[in-house]
């Protein structure tokens, strides 16, 4: 679909880069050019993807180890990667998230999802927004036709619709959908574009464990989705791709939902848990707990 060197020249830090969707984006980004940075909690997990990437596609990739939520750790992070060489691109990627009745969530389970999602979004994309427009400034100024440099953020369909059963991250990502809308008015003028795409179901271990525990990645989406099927990774890829290319720069402050039709179709959120015994939920709570216990004992 794009040249080979479309995106050469081009830095990209991808947050929650080593697994999932923000890995695929980042493999992309490298075969199609770029130098990309990774960043996450699990140095380990970061480490081992940048090697395989660089294994199988050469060029560079560098592994960040921090948790979003610490916005100190945020802009050290940040400026290492400027001193040595300026960011072009930005995908906060970074989330977290689970199913659970709204009842039955502590302050700190809302906390969790808040911190990372809502807050830690907005404490990177500051502190890459900022280093960008002083640059800006201390060149004299952005005009039309110089590059410009693009942040796209993962949000849900649900920024339209709201979900049960996943309020703190519907809030968060909400919030994300604002911060892109505003911004893209506010930095504009300094040469920074923002567009956020929301995904419908691609089936990846960290969204299907803790969204659809004990289900067959993709089954709701074979069953229900206007074109029966989840979405394929190298569709994100591909979107992702564009959105950090130059290609079509007046594209800014746009949600894009990238979903086979599904949450005009069928509403795309969690209503449908509606249903749900308090044994179900139980289980899935079980499922989920085990599962942040795996990841939390890969965290440094
Ligand atoms: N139901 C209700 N509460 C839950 C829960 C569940 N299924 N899972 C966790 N919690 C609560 C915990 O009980 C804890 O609250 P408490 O201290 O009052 O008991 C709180 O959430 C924080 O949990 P903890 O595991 O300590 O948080 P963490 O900071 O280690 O992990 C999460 C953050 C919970 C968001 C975790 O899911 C995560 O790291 N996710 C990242 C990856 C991800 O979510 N990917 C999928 C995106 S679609």
């Amino acid at each position: 679909m794009f040249q080979s060197d479309l995106l050469n020249g081009h830095r990209i830090l991808v947050t929650g880069g080593g697994t999932g969707l923000g890995r695929a984006m980042s493999e992309r980004f490298l075969q199609l050019g770029a130098r990309v940075v990774i960043c996450g909690r699990r140095k380990a997990v970061l480490d081992e993807a940048a090697r395989q990437m660089m294994r199988d596609h050469g060029g560079e990739v560098k592994a960040f180890g921090l948790d979003i939520r610490d916005a100190q750790a945020v802009d050290a992070m940040v400026e290492e990667i400027f001193v040595e060489r300026p960011l072009t691109g930005l995908v906060n990627n970074a989330a977290g998230n689970f199913i659970s009745p709204t009842e039955a969530l502590s302050s700190r389970a809302f906390d969790a999802i808040a911190n990372i999602v809502f807050h830690g979004t907005f404490y990177v994309t500051n502190a890459v927004g900022k280093r960008w427009i002083d640059a800006t400034r201390r060149a004299g100024g952005w005009k039309p036709g110089m590059p410009m440099n693009s942040v796209m953020s993962i949000i849900v369909t649900w920024v339209e619709n709201g979900s049960p059963f996943v309020v703190p991250s519907a809030m968060s990502k909400a919030g994300i959908a604002a911060m892109t809308r505003s911004l893209a008015t506010e930095w504009g003028g300094y040469g920074v574009r923002l567009n956020a795409v929301g995904p419908g179901e691609i089936p990846t271990e960290g969204m299907s464990k803790r969204l659809n525990p004990g289900e067959d990645p993709g089954a709701r989406s074979r069953q229900n989705n206007p074109m029966r099927r989840p979405g394929d990774m190298s569709e994100l890829q591909n979107l992702a791709a564009f959105l950090m290319s130059g290609g079509c720069d007046w594209l800014t402050g746009q949600l894009i939902f990238m979903d086979g039709g599904n949450y005009l179709a069928n509403g795309g959120n969690f209503y449908p848990l509606r249903d749900w015994t308090d044994d179900q939920w139980r289980e899935a709570r079980e499922r989920i707990e085990a599962q942040n216990a795996r990841d939390r004992a890969q965290r440094g």
